[in-house]
């Protein structure tokens, strides 16, 4: 399979502050890699060194076959980023905006006029086409972004923190023109601290905290490292629970766990939906009145839990933000 994007053995420091301690990673073309940890784990600064915005101290990376620190002319003309960087101008319209990118690119006036046109549709920002972007709320300024990153239809598109601050519906519009963008063939690489959307959008998942890579794998296999699919249930009295642990022990894959204050117990289950009817037929057998029942599927923030012993969105003290363009996000919807 051939790998659009790639890097080996990133190192980037900042004065003392390492940033990147020796990335690895690997992004099939035609696919999209989550790129996923907490602030300051170190994905922006990879991604300025595979945009070639920043120069790597060590290590090596290539962006469609292209070395990034050798030919970074070329790098930039097949790829389209967006993110936290500032591209576009508060006081030019949709339209205008989208038209300087593509002047940047010596696009013909003609061709860009025309791919304006075409962005604007595909984003849903006709209406809003010539308004200044000042006026634009934070949903439409980011679908903005990702059009104006378009413009010159690259195949490979870095996409940093895509939806952060965004509210839901605006993020599940972008997640969905996202998917367009894969089924068409473009290859993504896609930061987030949001686990639902590494889940929702990627096909591989690189877990990075500290700059270093700490786990790796599709969704699925991050989280049966973490342990495969749990039967929860809570009875209706809590002198039946050591009864209903016992019943749930003949399908448990391991130890149950219970807990007396919300009168639940929790077992892993390694046969999928059948499990859930045994797991019914076996309470009842022990006559065990039950106020709920569940099969759970662990979640990637159990996973990140698991593996760094904190959330994936909870800041930390010691990491600040390093967005040097909050100013633009000033306005969301
Ligand atoms: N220009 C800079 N100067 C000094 N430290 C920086 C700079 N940019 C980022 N850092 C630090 O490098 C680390 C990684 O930052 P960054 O790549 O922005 O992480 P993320 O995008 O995952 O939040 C953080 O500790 C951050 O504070
Ligand atoms: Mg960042």
């Amino acid at each position: 399979m051939t790998q659009a994007i790639r890097a080996e053995g990133l190192v980037k420091k900042y004065g003392d502050v390492t940033a990147l301690d020796g990335i690895d990673l690997a992004v099939p073309e035609g696919t999209v890699l989550g790129l996923l940890g907490p602030n300051g784990a170190g994905k922006t600064t990879a991604v300025r060194i595979f945009a070639t915005l920043l120069r790597a101290d060590a290590g090596f990376a290539e962006v469609g076959g292209i070395d990034v620190r050798k030919h970074p002319d070329q790098v930039r003309r097949i790829i389209g980023l967006t993110g936290q960087y500032a591209g576009v101008d508060e006081y030019l319209t949709g339209r205008e905006n989208l038209k300087m990118v593509g002047s940047l690119y010596h696009l013909r006036p003609e061709a860009v006029k025309k791919r304006a046109s075409e962005l604007l549709e595909r984003f849903d920002l006709v209406d809003a086409a010539d308004r200044p972007l000042n006026t634009y709320s934070g949903g439409m300024r980011r679908r903005l972004d990702l059009a104006a990153s378009l413009v010159a239809r690259p195949s490979i598109i870095f996409l940093d923190e895509p939806t952060t601050g965004l509210d839901p519906r605006s993020r599940l519009e972008l997640w969905s023109v996202i998917e367009e963008l894969v089924r068409d063939g473009a290859t993504v690489l896609l930061t987030t601290q949001y686990l639902d959307e590494a889940d929702q959008l990627a096909n591989n998942i690189v877990v990075i905290d500290h700059g270093r890579v700490i786990a790796e794998g599709s969704a699925d296999e991050l989280k049966d490292q973490v342990g495969g699919d749990r039967v929860e249930i809570v009875v209706q009295d809590v002198a039946q629970l050591g009864a209903a642990q016992e019943a749930l022990a003949l399908l448990a894959s391991g130890a149950a766990t219970s807990d007396s204050d919300r009168r639940s117990v929790t077992v892993p289950v390694s046969g999928g939906t059948g499990t859930m009817l045994d797991a019914l037929r076996s309470l009842d057998a022990a006559g065990v009145k039950l106020e709920d029942i569940a099969l759970r599927r662990p979640t990637l923030d159990d996973v990140f839990l698991s593996l760094t012993g904190h959330a994936a969105e909870d800041e930390g003290a010691t990491s600040s933000p390093s967005s040097p363009s909050k100013s633009r996000r000033k306005g969301n919807a």
